[in-house]
């Protein structure tokens, strides 16, 4: 069905339900402090094109940000919507295009705007009016957080994303909905690959991609490739576009990119510093890793701090593991392959973290100092640490009464969700002002346990009741569990290890 408000982007085929750490203004202070980059202090933020809202919701809840926000979906914004109102925060959430929410003469000027998803995805003329409202609407010293599709990682797969989208708007019958149509595509590009064609023989990769894309959910493919635009861009082209809203670029919001150690080989390090051009610098930093998503910061007037004042900007953070100590894989994926983390310097961090309490840099910096590890390794393992997900800054308003009762309402009706659904897999935390994934089953336990069931086999009982009242079954090994004892026992098992294991965590979290 095409719709007119939607511009060549796909509208008929709901959106995931995505949350990005990396726009939580919290998790700002320790890439900025990395970076050795001034931030600012964030009071008011805006969301373009939230999708279904989770991040802002969660955000909102969370924090005293004060955030607006924009996605011109009538069914998702409704969504947003209604868990801003179970939140019971503030956030001010529109269904108005780009166009009409730029142009609105009544917003404040933002510390920050965040979008994720959007810019390689919306034509020429929406980044226009995005540029525009970066130039306007972003305070002095104010940060961007922007996600694109990068060359030259696309490089290889962008024809291929032509044959797709092709074949989807000229064999793929409107009628038969957009999964048949993606579904369609992916089977029409396997009969082009059969038949040898040589751009596969001199670009093998494609098909690797191809595997994978096959077996992603076709949401979430239906938004990644079949909208009318799809631009990928290499950072300088990016570079000139946000410097014409005098905006220079701050540090890269994948923290593990934070630290070059794990991401280059020392030649590759050494072209790197040898080149002076910051655009050239990150063009080329991406042609050695083969970027295909940048996530970064851009900021309105670049400061640098002083090597002092990076030393305070980390010594003024609060840091909180937020999974178990135990569970903490001291490994990490990078362009280099798979790094072992230096057991020596990691222990002795997570030993001072395991009680999932926020902690200050300067307490660990003293506690680990005895074992050895100097300030500069402290600093790099907390920026891993929190790039694989095993840590985040403690936010500032974790006490505020606002932020605990906007957490508990908001959580309460994820936690609703997650009876009838597996699609929202995060909760907010007061504690890090922010969201932590949590899966399905373990939030209906944490529902029960706050309506007042004591023990992991009373969860499991009242998990079971509502799967049951829908037909749902667990999963097992692949296999379906057909009778009621075998998925109570498998529940009452998932349930024992839960209130051994998670829930210690998520109540030092404030989620339980
Ligand atoms: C790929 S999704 C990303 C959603 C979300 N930021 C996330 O990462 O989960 C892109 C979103 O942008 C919205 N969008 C696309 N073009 C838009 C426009 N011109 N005005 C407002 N929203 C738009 C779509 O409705 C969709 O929800």
């Amino acid at each position: 069905m095409m719709q007119n408000w939607t511009d060549g982007y796909l509208a008929d085929i709901d959106y995931t339900y995505g949350y990005n750490g990396e726009m939580n203004p919290q998790r700002l202070a320790l890439a900025f402090a990395q970076a050795g980059v001034v931030m600012p202090n964030v009071g008011t933020a805006c969301e373009l094109g939230f999708g279904q809202g989770l991040s802002t919701n969660i955000h909102a809840a969370a924090s005293t940000v004060s955030w607006y926000g924009t996605d011109f979906n009538p069914a998702q914004a409704s969504f947003a919507r209604e868990l801003a109102q179970s939140a019971g925060h503030q956030a001010q959430l529109f269904d108005q295009s780009f166009k009409e929410f730029c142009s609105r003469d009544d917003l404040p000027e933002f510390d920050f705007i965040a979008l994720h998803g959007i810019w390689s995805w919306v034509s020429a003329e929406n980044r226009t009016i995005l540029v525009d409202f970066f130039r306007r609407k972003l305070k002095v010293g104010g940060v961007l957080y922007i996600s694109y599709n990068t060359l030259p990682g696309w490089s290889a797969f962008a024809p291929i994303r032509q044959l797709m989208t092709e074949h989807a708007l000229s064999m793929g019958s409107s009628g038969a909905g957009v999964v048949e149509r993606i579904n369609g595509a992916l089977d029409f590009v396997d009969r082009v690959f059969s038949v040898d064609p040589l751009h596969l023989r001199v670009n093998p990769t494609a098909n690797d991609r191809l595997t994978i894309v096959k077996n992603q959910n076709r949401h979430y493919l239906a938004h990644e490739y079949f909208n009318a635009d799809w631009h990928p861009m290499y950072f300088s082209e990016l570079a000139q576009l946000l410097n014409s809203a005098k905006l220079d670029f701050a540090s890269s919001a994948n923290l593990l990119d934070l630290v070059d150690a794990i991401n280059l080989s020392e030649p590759q390090q050494k072209l790197l510093s040898s080149i002076p051009d910051l655009q050239l610098r990150q063009t080329v930093r991406d042609f050695v890793v083969n970027q295909q998503f940048r996530r970064d910061y851009w900021v309105k007037g670049l400061r640098r701090l002083s090597g002092l004042e990076q030393l305070e900007a980390f010594r003024s953070l609060k840091l909180v593991l937020t999974t178990r100590r135990e569970d903490v894989k001291l490994q990490s994926a990078t362009a280099l392959g798979r790094i072992n983390l230096h057991e020596p310097i990691y222990a002795p961090v997570l030993d001072v973290l395991a009680d999932n309490r926020p902690h200050g840099f300067e307490e660990i910096e003293q506690k680990v100092a005895s074992r050895g590890v100097t300030t500069a390794q402290l600093r790099d393992a907390v920026v891993v640490l929190a790039g694989i997900g095993a840590l985040e800054v403690a936010g500032k308003d974790a006490d505020h009464p606002h932020t605990r009762k906007a957490c508990a309402g908001l959580n309460a009706r994820l936690f609703d969700k997650a009876r009838s659904s597996s699609e929202i897999n995060f909760v907010a935390s007061p504690v890090i002002a922010g969201g932590i994934a949590l899966a399905r089953f373990h939030q209906m336990f944490v529902q029960s346990l706050q309506r007042g069931h004591k023990k992991p086999e009373e969860w499991a009982q009242e998990t079971w009741r509502v799967l049951a009242a829908q037909g749902q079954t667990l999963v097992k090994d692949g296999k379906s569990l057909a009778s009621a004892d075998e998925n109570l026992a498998e529940l009452t098992e998932m349930a024992k290890s839960f209130a051994e294991k998670l829930l210690p965590v998520l109540k030092a979290l404030q989620i339980a």
